[in-house]
């Protein structure tokens, strides 16, 4: 065994531990190490603490100089980083006033990324993400979240999934794959058999066979799937063994209750919930996830961060980083102007992109700065960690380290 790695000392460590999965924080409870220090050996922490106090003739050093704070690699709990294409003439229509229906009718919308999906190669696709992924570490987001659905048949979704499990294995950051295959109906299905039924039969089968993703996610709403279609792709997907997350009450309400239903490990979106919802949220154990992003990319509503906090809720916050409603892809940016909008506290803001992001993805070893942990972490070159979201996403981490390694 290699002897430990002492890092440090950085001027505040913020470890994100005892701190409640659920509910409102503020930031008097956030815990902040003076002078810290992470000690790790094997791609994982074995102590956090003062560095001072970590320092043995047993350990090696990797000295920070200057002022630094410490925090876990941030976990972006939602993505669609697989993709083919663009979407800028929609972006343009939009904000020329054009309706969703008249953008569809101009062939855009999302089937207009499952065309261009469609014509890239599994290597193009890999490419894609890779290069989405490398961006994302520099920004200090150390696991990502990425969904298929673009393909919408069996062959397409395959080449998504086998495209992201491909890039997992080159790019430095833990991509964690869902299947979306049931984002949209899709416009050429022409064979006499049910769609849903289909993947159900087919598809799940595959991707357990082949582990391409523990994960399965469903668009429920009136332009993809309502909540009674749904419920026999989600039943089988249960029944298998998959974690359940949903793309709920976007534009109209039912998402969430299906959601809450099938003990779905997230319901995403929500930007249309109203207190019944938000109400079933705080009560359940499935964690709702805000998508500034996409908020910013249409023009519309926040998720109601606030009100699902106070209720008692949890609250991830994700890029939903996708070339039609969430072009921008920066998850900092985004959390910080939520932020702003829904009035959240720094420690809130921080818990939505760390560990209550990672307990959306099921993920508990990260997300914290603990024994036990994977030695994810990154560097922000100030002396205060309020500086963070204060310069919305502008103040960028000096080093990143995944798995124990510095990457950045
Ligand atoms: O999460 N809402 C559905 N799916 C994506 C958008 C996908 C697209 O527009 O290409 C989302 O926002
Ligand atoms: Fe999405």
């Amino acid at each position: 065994m290699n002897r430990p790695l002492l890092i440090g000392p950085f001027t505040q460590l913020l470890p994100m531990r005892n701190l409640p999965l659920k509910g409102a924080l503020k930031d008097e409870q956030l815990t902040i190490i003076q002078n810290g220090g992470i000690l790790v050996s094997e791609g994982k922490i074995l102590k956090i603490g003062v560095f001072n106090e970590l320092k043995s003739d047993d350990v090696d050093i990797h000295h920070i100089e200057g002022n630094h704070v410490c925090l876990p690699g941030f976990v972006d709990s939602h993505t669609h980083i697989c993709f083919g294409g663009t979407r800028a003439r929609d972006y343009a229509y939009r904000n020329a006033g054009k309706t969703y229906l008249e953008i569809a009718k101009a062939g855009g919308g999302i089937w207009d990324t499952v065309t261009q999906t469609r014509k890239a190669s599994q290597q193009e696709l890999v490419e894609g993400i890779i290069s989405r992924s490398q961006k994302h570490l520099k920004n200090g987001i150390t696991t990502i979240e990425v969904k298929s659905g673009y393909g919408l048949s069996m062959d397409e979704e395959l080449k998504m999934l086998r495209a992201i499990q491909q890039a997992n294995e080159t790019t430095n950051a833990t991509l964690v794959p869902t299947c979306l295959a049931a984002h949209m109906k899709p416009k050429d299905w022409n064979q006499n058999e049910d769609y849903l039924d289909v993947i159900i039969n087919e598809l799940f089968p595959i991707i357990k066979a082949e582990n391409l993703a523990n994960r399965v996610d469903a668009f429920v709403e009136e332009s993809a799937f309502s909540p009674e279609e749904i419920k026999p792709y989600f039943q089988k997907a249960k029944e298998m063994g998959f974690d359940i997350t949903v793309h709920a009450d976007q534009f109209t309400t039912g998402g969430s209750q299906v959601a809450v239903d099938f003990d779905a490990v997230s319901a995403d979106h929500l930007e249309a919930s109203t207190e019944k919802e938000i109400q079933l949220l705080a009560k359940s154990n499935t964690i709702a996830t805000a998508l500034p992003g996409a908020s910013i990319g249409l023009g519309c509503a926040y998720t109601p961060a606030r009100k699902i906090l106070d209720a008692g809720g949890s609250l991830s916050i994700a890029s939903d980083h996708n070339p039609g409603s969430a072009p921008m892809g920066d998850l900092l940016t985004q959390a910080s102007i939520l932020g702003t909008f829904e009035k959240l506290s720094n420690t809130e803001i921080l818990s939505g992109i760390t560990f209550r992001a990672a307990a959306a993805l099921r993920l508990a070893d990260r997300g914290k700065l603990e024994a036990g942990s994977q030695a994810d972490f990154m560097v922000f070159p100030t002396e205060n960690y309020q500086e963070i979201t204060y310069h919305q996403g502008q103040l960028k981490p000096s080093q990143v380290w995944k798995k124990g390694t510095p990457i950045h």
